[in-house]
């Protein structure tokens, strides 16, 4: 498959390798899907060219003081020749730089007109539907099939098939978010009480990271998403794991932290699959620990950060809408112990 890296022209860049990328990529001029290669292109035209007229305008700056005639105050009278013949030279200097100005900005927009029709040209022959809905602050992701029965809802992590693309419709449930993953595409809003959608591919497997790129709110910063681009059998397992509801517990930790997870306030936000818990307040949890991070790509989802999140969310993320859960040690276990099985 085509590296679509974009280079960086004047700074260079070291070659990010698949071996090198442990990390998610976030990285604008690393291009993993067409239409990111596309928008990269366009940047390089655009920085090269303002790079030349920057160039040109300093060279004519350094021209100018060079041929200036050097004078003082005293003993040079001032140059009025100017005023009583008109300078020839000079105005066809002006036209020629209005006339360069004018072709430079043209091109910019030819270049911007072209990338648009690049963009709205990527091919949708079996594409993936997704729904991603915005909230302060997480991202509610719902994968749209003609066969109700075959939908199903995560959240904060998109796990996307390489080469096929991916038609995302954005929308939100309160402010005003963006979408942005930029080594996949560019930016998108995500606007209340109006629907957009997003085309794009990744054309290499790996993990990108996407970041709200609209202030939305006191935790706007700490709204992430991953993308996750992995082969089409792959993507398939996962995609036919979500349909399935939770497991049934296997211990009787687990058991009673089902209970607790039902009986506690819990379930009157949140949806797990297979349980009486079916609110859409927060994030549907019927695979939770199937996800990498918690709390929007802010924490690793490991016992320990549950167990923290759970109890005190508003001390590791201020402003969030998941109230605190004050309940005993033993009881934090077993419910950890629970969200643990949701594989
Ligand atoms: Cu959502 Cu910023």
């Amino acid at each position: 498959m085509r590296r679509h890296a974009v280079l960086f022209p004047i700074l260079g860049t070291a070659g990010v390798t698949e071996t090198a990328r442990a990390a998610p990529l976030q990285d604008a001029l690393h291009a993993y899907g067409i239409q990111a290669w596309h928008i990269g292109r366009l940047w390089n035209f655009t920085l090269a060219l303002c790079a030349l007229v920057f160039v040109a305008i300093v060279a004519a700056c350094l021209i100018a003081l060079w041929r200036a005639p050097r004078a003082d105050a005293k003993s040079t009278p001032p140059d009025m020749t100017s005023l009583i013949r008109p300078e020839r030279g000079i105005h066809r200097t002006v036209a020629w730089a209005v006339g360069a100005a004018t072709l430079g900005l043209l091109a910019l927009l030819a270049a911007d007109v072209f990338t648009t029709r690049a963009l709205g040209r990527m091919p949708l022959e079996n594409a993936v539907n997704i729904e991603l809905t915005g909230h302060q602050y997480w991202w509610e992701a719902r994968y749209l099939d003609p066969d109700f029965q075959r939908q199903f809802s995560t959240a904060n992590e998109l796990h996307i098939p390489v080469g096929r693309p991916v038609i995302v419709t954005l929308k939100s449930k309160d402010v005003i978010h963006t979408l942005w993953v930029p080594n996949l595409h560019g930016k998108r809003d995500m606007i209340p009480g109006r629907t957009t959608t997003m085309q794009l591919r990744a054309d290499q497997p790996g993990t990108y990271r996407g970041q709200c790129a609209e202030f939305c709110g006191l935790q706007h910063a700490m709204m992430a998403l991953l993308v996750e681009a992995e082969p089409d059998a792959q993507y398939e397992a996962w995609a036919e794991r979500q349909r399935q509801a939770a497991p049934a517990p296997a211990s009787d930790a687990v058991r009673r932290g089902r209970a607790l997870f039902l009986e506690k306030s819990c379930a009157r936000c949140h949806t797990i699959n297979g349980t009486g818990a079916t609110a859409t307040q927060g994030p549907d949890l019927t695979h939770l620990a199937g996800r990498k991070t918690i709390a929007a790509g802010m924490l690793p989802n490991d016992a320990g950060h549950l167990a923290a999140w759970i109890q005190d969310p508003q001390s590791l993320k201020p402003g969030v809408y998941m109230p605190a859960n004050r309940m005993r040690p033993d009881e934090l276990h077993d419910l950890v112990a629970y969200l643990e099985t949701l594989k």
